[in-house]
């Protein structure tokens, strides 16, 4: 089975044809699989992440051909083309910058990101949003994240972060509007930060799409443009 890598180097891109040795008959293995057989062998400087190879860390998201998708867990077919994520910088190969959107929401809540680890009973979509395993793969096509990167230029502020917002912050924010142990100071400065992220970009917009299914339109951005605009 040959794979498409399309691999980074100082900016110039280049496909790789890769041939897959099956472990086992008919095996269709995953997008990791595939990355990890060709660093063990004709590949090793191959860059790639990965974590706990169980959809939990959502840190080996790659693109399969140009759709986003949790490496360690997207099955690969003969010809298909396997790159870094579209929506980000790629440092090199499959290895894109996160860090814009990690610090997105650094130093703009009274008390942080702090999760809720206490016995303290939460509405039901606070837990669904627990669910979210930060794989970014709901960047794409998100038409407020697309606006770092108008004309080519990237928008972040001084702290590095990309100065407009994308789903998993949103979902974050939410979250914290819905915690029940944050304060109303909090839940105010998390529908603030929405707002100064781009919020008035999802009252147009279609809808984002979750990599671990997570419902983000009805759960995270309707509430969100609800409180901020009331709109229906
Ligand atoms: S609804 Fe908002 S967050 Fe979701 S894709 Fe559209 S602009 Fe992005
Ligand atoms: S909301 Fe879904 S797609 Fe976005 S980072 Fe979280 S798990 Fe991934
Ligand atoms: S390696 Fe952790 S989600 Fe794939």
């Amino acid at each position: 089975m040959k794979v498409e890598l399309i691999t980074v180097r100082n900016g110039e891109e280049r496909v790789v044809e890769y041939e897959y040795k099956p472990r086992e008959e008919g095996e269709r293995p995953m997008a990791l699989d595939v990355l990890l057989q060709a660093q063990a062998t004709e590949l090793p400087d191959l860059a790639f992440r990965y974590g706990c190879r169980n959809r939990t860390c959502g840190i080996c998201t790659i693109d399969v051909n140009g759709r986003p998708r949790v490496g360690c867990r997207a099955r690969v077919r003969d010809g298909d083309r396997v790159s870094a994520p579209a929506t980000l910088p790629v440092v090199r190969d499959m290895v894109s910058r996160r860090d814009g959107v990690a610090r997105q929401l650094r130093g703009r809540l009274p008390n942080g990101l702090r999760g809720n680890d206490l016995e303290v009973a939460a509405p039901d979509d606070y837990h669904a949003l627990t669910a979210c395993i930060e794989c970014y793969a709901c960047l794409d096509k998100c038409p407020m994240h697309a606006r770092n990167f108008e004309d080519g230029e990237e928008r972040r502020d001084a702290s590095g972060a990309y100065r407009h917002g994308n789903p998993f912050s949103l979902l974050k924010l939410q979250r914290i509007r819905l915690d029940p142990v944050a304060d109303p100071a909090e839940k105010a400065a998390a529908l603030e930060t929405a707002l100064a992220l781009g919020l008035d970009a999802c009252r147009d917009c279609p809808g984002c799409k979750c990599g671990v299914g997570i419902d983000l339109k009805r759960k995270v951005v309707k509430p969100l443009v609800v409180a901020a605009f009331g709109d229906s």
